[in-house]
Protein backbone atom coordinates (compact mmCIF):
# COMPACT_ATOMS: atom_id res chain seq x y z
CA UNK A 1 0.00 0.00 0.00
CA UNK A 2 1.02 3.53 -0.48
CA UNK A 3 0.68 6.24 1.54
CA UNK A 4 1.25 9.71 0.40
CA UNK A 5 1.45 12.32 3.58
CA UNK A 6 1.33 15.35 3.04
CA UNK A 7 3.07 18.32 5.31
CA UNK A 8 5.62 14.93 6.71
CA UNK A 9 8.81 17.36 7.23
CA UNK A 10 6.18 19.30 9.98
CA UNK A 11 6.15 18.03 13.38
CA UNK A 12 3.57 16.05 13.72
CA UNK A 13 3.65 14.60 9.76
CA UNK A 14 7.35 13.42 10.80
CA UNK A 15 6.28 11.98 13.50
CA UNK A 16 3.97 9.96 12.02
CA UNK A 17 6.38 8.93 9.05
CA UNK A 18 8.28 7.55 11.81
CA UNK A 19 5.22 5.50 13.70
CA UNK A 20 4.24 3.90 10.06
CA UNK A 21 7.61 3.30 9.44
CA UNK A 22 8.19 1.32 12.64
CA UNK A 23 4.38 -0.12 12.96
CA UNK A 24 3.99 -0.75 9.41
CA UNK A 25 7.13 -0.92 7.15
CA UNK A 26 5.22 -3.03 4.50
CA UNK A 27 3.71 0.22 3.43
CA UNK A 28 5.10 2.74 0.97
CA UNK A 29 5.34 6.21 2.31
CA UNK A 30 5.68 9.48 -0.23
CA UNK A 31 6.23 12.49 1.38
CA UNK A 32 5.12 15.23 -0.24
CA UNK A 33 6.16 18.47 1.69
CA UNK A 34 6.78 22.46 0.51
CA UNK A 35 9.18 23.18 2.87
CA UNK A 36 7.92 26.40 3.95
CA UNK A 37 9.88 28.22 7.19
CA UNK A 38 8.28 25.04 9.78
CA UNK A 39 9.54 21.88 7.16
CA UNK A 40 12.72 21.21 7.94
CA UNK A 41 14.05 18.10 5.86
CA UNK A 42 16.57 17.01 8.48
CA UNK A 43 14.06 16.03 10.43
CA UNK A 44 13.47 13.07 8.14
CA UNK A 45 16.94 12.21 7.72
CA UNK A 46 16.73 9.03 8.78
CA UNK A 47 13.05 8.70 7.38
CA UNK A 48 15.37 8.27 4.04
CA UNK A 49 17.09 5.68 4.37
CA UNK A 50 13.83 3.13 4.33
CA UNK A 51 13.56 1.68 0.94
CA UNK A 52 10.16 2.32 1.04
CA UNK A 53 10.28 6.14 1.52
CA UNK A 54 9.96 9.09 -0.94
CA UNK A 55 10.53 12.41 -0.24
CA UNK A 56 9.29 15.27 -3.14
CA UNK A 57 9.06 18.82 -2.79
CA UNK A 58 6.73 20.73 -3.53
CA UNK A 59 3.45 22.88 -2.86
CA UNK A 60 -0.22 20.88 -1.97
CA UNK A 61 -1.61 24.19 -4.03
CA UNK A 62 0.37 23.40 -7.05
CA UNK A 63 -2.14 21.66 -9.54
CA UNK A 64 0.39 20.13 -12.06
CA UNK A 65 2.93 18.69 -9.44
CA UNK A 66 0.15 17.53 -7.47
CA UNK A 67 -1.40 15.33 -10.13
CA UNK A 68 1.68 14.85 -11.81
CA UNK A 69 2.68 12.96 -8.35
CA UNK A 70 -0.86 11.48 -8.00
CA UNK A 71 -0.41 10.03 -11.74
CA UNK A 72 3.25 8.46 -10.82
CA UNK A 73 2.73 6.89 -7.17
CA UNK A 74 -1.18 6.08 -7.71
CA UNK A 75 -1.46 6.56 -3.29
CA UNK A 76 -4.06 4.34 -1.79
CA UNK A 77 -4.66 6.62 1.15
CA UNK A 78 -3.53 10.46 1.38
CA UNK A 79 -3.53 12.02 5.23
CA UNK A 80 -3.14 15.93 4.43
CA UNK A 81 -0.80 17.55 7.79
CA UNK A 82 0.42 20.37 5.50
CA UNK A 83 -0.69 23.82 6.49
CA UNK A 84 -0.29 26.79 8.22
CA UNK A 85 0.02 26.16 11.60
CA UNK A 86 0.45 29.23 14.13
CA UNK A 87 -2.29 30.67 15.30
CA UNK A 88 0.30 34.09 15.61
CA UNK A 89 1.45 33.95 12.47
CA UNK A 90 -1.95 33.76 10.93
CA UNK A 91 -3.03 37.02 12.45
CA UNK A 92 -0.09 38.86 11.23
CA UNK A 93 -0.83 37.38 7.78
CA UNK A 94 -4.19 35.69 6.84
CA UNK A 95 -3.54 35.19 3.40
CA UNK A 96 -0.76 31.95 2.97
CA UNK A 97 -3.60 30.50 5.34
CA UNK A 98 -6.63 30.60 3.29
CA UNK A 99 -4.65 29.49 0.30
CA UNK A 100 -2.68 26.74 1.80
CA UNK A 101 -5.03 25.47 3.90
CA UNK A 102 -8.28 25.74 2.09
CA UNK A 103 -7.19 26.06 -1.88
CA UNK A 104 -4.56 23.05 -1.04
CA UNK A 105 -6.94 21.00 0.49
CA UNK A 106 -9.00 21.36 -2.26
CA UNK A 107 -6.49 20.57 -4.96
CA UNK A 108 -5.75 17.46 -2.68
CA UNK A 109 -9.15 16.03 -3.05
CA UNK A 110 -9.55 17.21 -6.78
CA UNK A 111 -6.31 14.59 -7.11
CA UNK A 112 -7.77 12.21 -4.89
CA UNK A 113 -10.84 11.93 -6.84
CA UNK A 114 -9.54 11.67 -10.41
CA UNK A 115 -7.11 9.04 -9.32
CA UNK A 116 -9.42 6.94 -7.37
CA UNK A 117 -7.56 7.52 -3.80
CA UNK A 118 -9.20 4.51 -1.48
CA UNK A 119 -8.95 7.35 1.53
CA UNK A 120 -8.82 10.71 2.16
CA UNK A 121 -7.83 11.98 5.27
CA UNK A 122 -7.47 15.28 6.68
CA UNK A 123 -5.86 16.07 9.67
CA UNK A 124 -7.82 19.15 11.37
CA UNK A 125 -7.75 20.80 15.32
CA UNK A 126 -9.88 21.51 18.05
CA UNK A 127 -9.47 25.21 17.04
CA UNK A 128 -12.38 24.90 14.91
CA UNK A 129 -14.79 24.50 17.80
CA UNK A 130 -13.93 27.90 19.26
CA UNK A 131 -13.38 28.24 23.16
CA UNK A 132 -14.84 27.15 25.51
CA UNK A 133 -15.59 29.27 29.21
CA UNK A 134 -13.20 28.43 32.08
CA UNK A 135 -15.73 28.48 34.70
CA UNK A 136 -17.94 25.59 32.96
CA UNK A 137 -15.02 22.27 33.49
CA UNK A 138 -18.35 19.94 32.73
CA UNK A 139 -18.01 21.31 29.05
CA UNK A 140 -15.96 19.64 25.93
CA UNK A 141 -15.79 19.37 22.02
CA UNK A 142 -17.32 16.45 20.89
CA UNK A 143 -18.10 15.67 17.29
CA UNK A 144 -21.33 17.74 17.05
CA UNK A 145 -20.34 20.73 18.65
CA UNK A 146 -20.95 23.50 15.92
CA UNK A 147 -17.80 25.32 14.67
CA UNK A 148 -17.34 28.73 15.88
CA UNK A 149 -13.47 29.79 15.43
CA UNK A 150 -11.61 32.79 16.27
CA UNK A 151 -8.61 33.41 14.39
CA UNK A 152 -8.02 33.32 11.05
CA UNK A 153 -5.38 30.26 11.78
CA UNK A 154 -8.83 28.05 12.75
CA UNK A 155 -11.21 29.88 10.16
CA UNK A 156 -9.10 28.38 7.24
CA UNK A 157 -9.00 25.13 8.66
CA UNK A 158 -12.87 24.96 9.19
CA UNK A 159 -13.13 26.05 5.60
CA UNK A 160 -11.08 22.89 5.13
CA UNK A 161 -13.46 20.97 7.50
CA UNK A 162 -16.84 22.24 5.82
CA UNK A 163 -14.82 21.13 2.07
CA UNK A 164 -13.72 17.76 3.30
CA UNK A 165 -17.78 17.39 4.30
CA UNK A 166 -18.71 18.43 1.06
CA UNK A 167 -16.36 16.07 -1.30
CA UNK A 168 -17.90 12.81 0.44
CA UNK A 169 -21.38 14.38 0.12
CA UNK A 170 -21.63 15.53 -3.39
CA UNK A 171 -18.76 13.48 -5.11
CA UNK A 172 -18.06 10.40 -2.22
CA UNK A 173 -14.87 11.10 -1.88
CA UNK A 174 -13.79 8.30 0.66
CA UNK A 175 -12.95 10.88 3.82
CA UNK A 176 -11.97 11.05 7.14
CA UNK A 177 -11.29 14.11 9.24
CA UNK A 178 -9.76 14.22 12.89
CA UNK A 179 -9.42 17.13 15.39
CA UNK A 180 -6.79 16.71 17.74
CA UNK A 181 -6.41 19.21 20.64
CA UNK A 182 -3.01 20.64 21.04
CA UNK A 183 0.60 18.64 20.70
CA UNK A 184 3.62 18.19 22.11
CA UNK A 185 6.49 16.27 21.55
CA UNK A 186 10.01 15.94 19.64
CA UNK A 187 10.60 18.18 16.18
CA UNK A 188 7.68 20.56 17.27
CA UNK A 189 9.06 24.05 15.83
CA UNK A 190 10.32 26.11 18.38
CA UNK A 191 7.72 29.24 17.84
CA UNK A 192 5.08 27.13 19.80
CA UNK A 193 4.45 27.42 23.54
CA UNK A 194 6.54 24.23 24.82
CA UNK A 195 9.46 24.16 22.44
CA UNK A 196 10.13 28.13 23.14
CA UNK A 197 10.00 27.65 26.62
CA UNK A 198 12.57 25.00 26.61
CA UNK A 199 14.92 26.99 23.85
CA UNK A 200 14.09 30.18 25.81
CA UNK A 201 15.04 28.76 29.22
CA UNK A 202 18.14 26.84 28.32
CA UNK A 203 19.61 30.25 26.95
CA UNK A 204 18.66 32.60 30.24
CA UNK A 205 15.92 34.42 27.76
CA UNK A 206 12.54 35.63 29.11
CA UNK A 207 9.57 33.51 28.97
CA UNK A 208 6.86 35.32 27.01
CA UNK A 209 3.76 34.26 28.47
CA UNK A 210 1.02 35.47 26.98
CA UNK A 211 -1.26 37.61 29.28
CA UNK A 212 -1.54 36.04 32.86
CA UNK A 213 -1.11 32.59 31.39
CA UNK A 214 -4.43 31.10 32.61
CA UNK A 215 -5.86 30.07 29.28
CA UNK A 216 -6.26 25.92 29.15
CA UNK A 217 -4.84 23.84 26.38
CA UNK A 218 -5.56 19.88 26.32
CA UNK A 219 -2.25 18.07 25.65
CA UNK A 220 -1.38 14.92 23.87
CA UNK A 221 1.84 13.61 23.30
CA UNK A 222 2.55 13.60 19.33
CA UNK A 223 2.94 9.67 19.44
CA UNK A 224 -0.80 9.16 20.53
CA UNK A 225 -1.93 11.13 18.16
CA UNK A 226 -0.31 9.24 15.04
CA UNK A 227 -1.51 6.30 16.08
CA UNK A 228 -5.21 7.76 16.73
CA UNK A 229 -4.82 8.58 13.06
CA UNK A 230 -3.12 5.16 12.00
CA UNK A 231 -6.03 3.61 13.35
CA UNK A 232 -9.13 6.12 11.62
CA UNK A 233 -7.26 5.43 8.23
CA UNK A 234 -7.34 1.99 8.11
CA UNK A 235 -10.54 1.04 10.42
CA UNK A 236 -12.23 4.30 10.61
CA UNK A 237 -15.80 4.72 9.01
CA UNK A 238 -15.77 6.90 5.93
CA UNK A 239 -17.36 10.29 5.65
CA UNK A 240 -16.62 10.60 10.18
CA UNK A 241 -15.28 12.93 11.80
CA UNK A 242 -13.07 12.10 15.27
CA UNK A 243 -11.98 13.90 17.72
CA UNK A 244 -8.79 13.13 19.42
CA UNK A 245 -7.60 14.35 22.99
CA UNK A 246 -6.52 13.17 25.83
CA UNK A 247 -8.13 14.48 29.15
CA UNK A 248 -4.76 16.65 29.68
CA UNK A 249 -5.74 20.23 30.62
CA UNK A 250 -3.13 22.04 31.68
CA UNK A 251 -3.10 26.36 32.26
CA UNK A 252 -0.19 27.86 29.96
CA UNK A 253 1.95 29.57 33.56
CA UNK A 254 1.48 26.01 35.04
CA UNK A 255 3.75 24.32 31.81
CA UNK A 256 5.66 27.03 31.87
CA UNK A 257 6.91 26.88 35.56
CA UNK A 258 7.01 23.16 34.88
CA UNK A 259 9.29 23.66 32.36
CA UNK A 260 11.92 26.21 34.58
CA UNK A 261 11.81 23.77 37.67
CA UNK A 262 12.97 20.62 34.93
CA UNK A 263 15.43 22.37 33.96
CA UNK A 264 16.50 24.06 37.15
CA UNK A 265 15.80 27.82 35.95
CA UNK A 266 14.42 30.62 38.05
CA UNK A 267 10.85 31.40 37.38
CA UNK A 268 12.17 34.93 37.63
CA UNK A 269 12.43 34.61 33.57
CA UNK A 270 8.89 34.27 33.20
CA UNK A 271 7.16 37.66 31.72
CA UNK A 272 3.62 38.65 31.38
CA UNK A 273 3.21 39.79 28.15
CA UNK A 274 0.12 41.57 26.07
CA UNK A 275 -2.25 38.67 25.46
CA UNK A 276 -2.75 37.70 21.64
CA UNK A 277 -6.08 39.07 20.08
CA UNK A 278 -8.85 37.10 20.19
CA UNK A 279 -6.83 34.63 22.21
CA UNK A 280 -8.96 30.99 23.03
CA UNK A 281 -9.45 30.49 26.61
CA UNK A 282 -9.73 26.73 26.92
CA UNK A 283 -10.11 24.02 24.53
CA UNK A 284 -11.72 20.35 25.61
CA UNK A 285 -11.90 17.27 23.54
CA UNK A 286 -14.80 14.66 24.63
CA UNK A 287 -12.41 11.89 23.16
CA UNK A 288 -15.58 9.04 23.46
CA UNK A 289 -16.58 8.02 20.00
CA UNK A 290 -12.73 7.53 18.99
CA UNK A 291 -12.18 4.95 22.50
CA UNK A 292 -15.41 3.66 21.82
CA UNK A 293 -15.46 2.66 17.75
CA UNK A 294 -11.69 2.20 17.26
CA UNK A 295 -10.56 1.21 21.29
CA UNK A 296 -8.29 4.17 20.83
CA UNK A 297 -6.44 5.26 24.91
CA UNK A 298 -4.07 7.37 24.85
CA UNK A 299 -0.81 5.69 26.29
CA UNK A 300 1.26 8.93 27.22
CA UNK A 301 0.35 10.64 30.78
CA UNK A 302 1.67 14.40 30.27
CA UNK A 303 3.69 14.20 33.35
CA UNK A 304 5.89 11.35 31.50
CA UNK A 305 5.52 12.82 28.39
CA UNK A 306 6.88 16.38 29.52
CA UNK A 307 10.00 15.12 30.51
CA UNK A 308 10.34 12.57 27.76
CA UNK A 309 9.97 15.93 25.60
CA UNK A 310 12.26 18.18 27.68
CA UNK A 311 15.21 15.11 27.49
CA UNK A 312 14.33 15.11 24.00
CA UNK A 313 15.45 18.90 23.36
CA UNK A 314 18.70 18.53 25.75
CA UNK A 315 19.81 15.53 23.51
CA UNK A 316 18.81 16.99 20.34
CA UNK A 317 20.14 20.45 20.66
CA UNK A 318 21.52 20.84 17.19
CA UNK A 319 18.17 20.16 15.86
CA UNK A 320 16.85 23.16 17.33
CA UNK A 321 19.68 25.81 17.77
CA UNK A 322 19.98 25.23 13.54
CA UNK A 323 16.40 26.07 13.59
CA UNK A 324 16.95 29.22 15.52
CA UNK A 325 20.36 30.38 13.38
CA UNK A 326 18.61 29.75 10.12
CA UNK A 327 20.89 27.14 9.02
CA UNK A 328 18.11 23.99 8.69
CA UNK A 329 16.98 25.82 5.65
CA UNK A 330 20.36 24.92 3.82
CA UNK A 331 19.77 21.51 4.61
CA UNK A 332 17.51 20.68 1.53
CA UNK A 333 20.16 21.99 -0.80
CA UNK A 334 23.03 20.58 0.81
CA UNK A 335 21.46 17.16 0.39
CA UNK A 336 19.56 17.04 -2.58
CA UNK A 337 21.35 20.18 -4.80
CA UNK A 338 21.39 18.64 -8.44
CA UNK A 339 19.80 15.84 -7.69
CA UNK A 340 16.25 17.20 -7.18
CA UNK A 341 16.95 20.60 -8.17
CA UNK A 342 13.48 20.74 -10.21
CA UNK A 343 11.90 19.85 -7.38
P1 LIG B 1 3.94 22.32 11.19
O1 LIG B 1 3.75 23.77 10.97
O2 LIG B 1 5.00 21.83 12.12
O3 LIG B 1 4.22 21.59 9.78
C1 LIG B 1 3.52 21.91 8.63
C2 LIG B 1 4.25 21.28 7.44
O4 LIG B 1 3.47 21.55 6.25
C3 LIG B 1 5.64 21.83 7.18
O5 LIG B 1 6.55 20.77 6.92
C4 LIG B 1 5.47 22.72 5.96
O6 LIG B 1 6.66 22.81 5.16
C5 LIG B 1 4.36 22.01 5.24
N1 LIG B 1 3.61 22.92 4.34
C6 LIG B 1 3.09 24.14 4.65
N2 LIG B 1 2.49 24.67 3.57
C7 LIG B 1 2.61 23.75 2.57
C8 LIG B 1 2.18 23.72 1.22
N3 LIG B 1 1.51 24.75 0.68
N4 LIG B 1 2.44 22.63 0.48
C9 LIG B 1 3.13 21.58 1.01
N5 LIG B 1 3.59 21.57 2.28
C10 LIG B 1 3.32 22.64 3.06
O7 LIG B 1 2.51 21.78 11.62
P2 LIG B 1 2.12 20.62 12.66
O8 LIG B 1 2.09 21.18 14.02
O9 LIG B 1 2.92 19.42 12.36
O10 LIG B 1 0.61 20.38 12.22
C11 LIG B 1 0.28 19.44 11.20
C12 LIG B 1 -1.22 19.44 10.99
O11 LIG B 1 -1.88 19.10 12.22
C13 LIG B 1 -1.79 20.79 10.58
O12 LIG B 1 -2.79 20.56 9.61
C14 LIG B 1 -2.40 21.35 11.86
O13 LIG B 1 -3.49 22.19 11.57
C15 LIG B 1 -2.85 20.08 12.55
N6 LIG B 1 -2.88 20.12 14.03
C16 LIG B 1 -1.79 20.54 14.73
C17 LIG B 1 -1.83 20.52 16.13
C18 LIG B 1 -0.63 20.92 16.95
O14 LIG B 1 -0.73 20.96 18.18
N7 LIG B 1 0.52 21.19 16.36
C19 LIG B 1 -2.99 20.08 16.79
C20 LIG B 1 -4.09 19.66 16.02
C21 LIG B 1 -4.01 19.68 14.64
P1 LIG C 1 0.60 27.59 20.79
O1 LIG C 1 1.70 26.63 21.10
O2 LIG C 1 0.85 28.70 19.83
O3 LIG C 1 -0.67 26.72 20.37
P2 LIG C 1 -2.22 27.17 20.12
O4 LIG C 1 -2.29 28.65 20.03
O5 LIG C 1 -2.53 26.51 18.84
O6 LIG C 1 -2.98 26.61 21.29
O7 LIG C 1 0.14 28.27 22.16
C1 LIG C 1 -0.33 27.49 23.25
C2 LIG C 1 -0.79 28.45 24.32
O8 LIG C 1 0.34 29.15 24.83
C3 LIG C 1 -1.76 29.52 23.82
O9 LIG C 1 -2.72 29.78 24.83
C4 LIG C 1 -0.87 30.74 23.61
C5 LIG C 1 0.20 30.57 24.67
N1 LIG C 1 1.54 31.11 24.34
C6 LIG C 1 2.18 31.96 25.24
O10 LIG C 1 1.67 32.29 26.32
N2 LIG C 1 3.43 32.41 24.91
C7 LIG C 1 4.03 32.08 23.74
O11 LIG C 1 5.17 32.56 23.48
C8 LIG C 1 3.36 31.19 22.83
C9 LIG C 1 3.99 30.81 21.52
C10 LIG C 1 2.11 30.73 23.18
Amino acid sequence: MTILVTGGAGFIGANFIYYEQEKHPEDRIVCLDKLTYAGNLSTLEAAMKHPNFRFVRADICDVEAVNALFAEEKPDIVVNFAAESHVDRSIEDPGIFLRTNIIGTQVLMDASLKHGVKRYHQVSTDEVYGDLPLDRPDLFFTESTPLKTSSPYSSSKAGADLLVNAYHRTYGLPTTLSRCSNNYGPYQFPEKLIPLMIANALADKPLPVYGEGLNVRDWLYVEDHCKAIDLIIRHGKVGEVYNIGGHNEMKNIDIVRLICAALGKSEDLIVHVSDRKGHDMRYAIDPTKIHSELGWLPETKFADGIQKTIRWYLDNRAWWENIISGEYRNYYDKMYGERLGRQ
